[in-house]
């Protein structure tokens, strides 16, 4: 688990291949097994491999463009009629199951901004909301897409952990 931490990395260059149904399967399984905040567990997945839904995608904003080369995307959603509490953190919790358990199966993964994003007057939460056919009330907090890695050029800010530890 330790390798796939240390080995994950935003893929954003991607070759077009059909995901196997289990290996999605997989991933989005990780997802659901993600601690929740007071066990509320109110996720919802919309997934699509439909190419005019990735190409309109891609041309939403400038950091959407990758979309068009991935193979799936995963949009993370949750139902907060039950809890509202934790919704933010039980999804970001869940997309980074998924973005480890996609670096566990070889496959590349990008996190996409969805929630508080507006470019260029493109709310992303309303034009994801209408791709996705997302249920009304449902929250929308990102995308996961999906693919084979064509290039995994690292753009990574590299850190210096020792003076981020604090010990009190
Ligand atoms: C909340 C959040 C939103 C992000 N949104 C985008 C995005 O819209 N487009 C994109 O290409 N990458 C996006 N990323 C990926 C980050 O840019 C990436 O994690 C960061 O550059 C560090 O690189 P690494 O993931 O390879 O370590 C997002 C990541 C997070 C956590």
């Amino acid at each position: 688990m330790l390798d796939a931490i240390k080995n994950r990395r935003s893929i954003r260059f991607m070759k077009k291949e059909t995901i196997p149904e289990k290996t999605l399967n997989e991933i989005i399984s990780a997802g659901f097994h993600a601690p929740s905040g007071h066990n509320n567990k109110g996720w919802h997945v919309y997934v699509t491999e439909n190419e005019e839904k990735l190409k309109t995608l891609s041309k939403l904003h400038k950091w959407t463009r990758f979309v068009s080369n991935s193979s799936a995307v995963i949009c993370v959603c949750y139902d907060t009629s039950e809890l509202e509490d934790f919704w933010i953190e039980d999804c970001a919790a869940f997309m980074e199951n998924m973005l480890l358990q996609a670096t566990e199966e070889g496959l590349g993964s990008c996190w996409i901004g969805v929630r508080g994003i507006e470019v260029g007057g493109i709310v992303m939460e309303d034009e994801v909301r209408k791709i996705f056919e997302v249920n009304s009330s449902f929250k929308i907090l990102s995308l996961c897409i999906l693919g084979k890695v064509a290039n995994s050029f690292n753009f990574s800010k590299k850190i210096d952990i020792s003076k981020r530890i604090h010990k009190v």
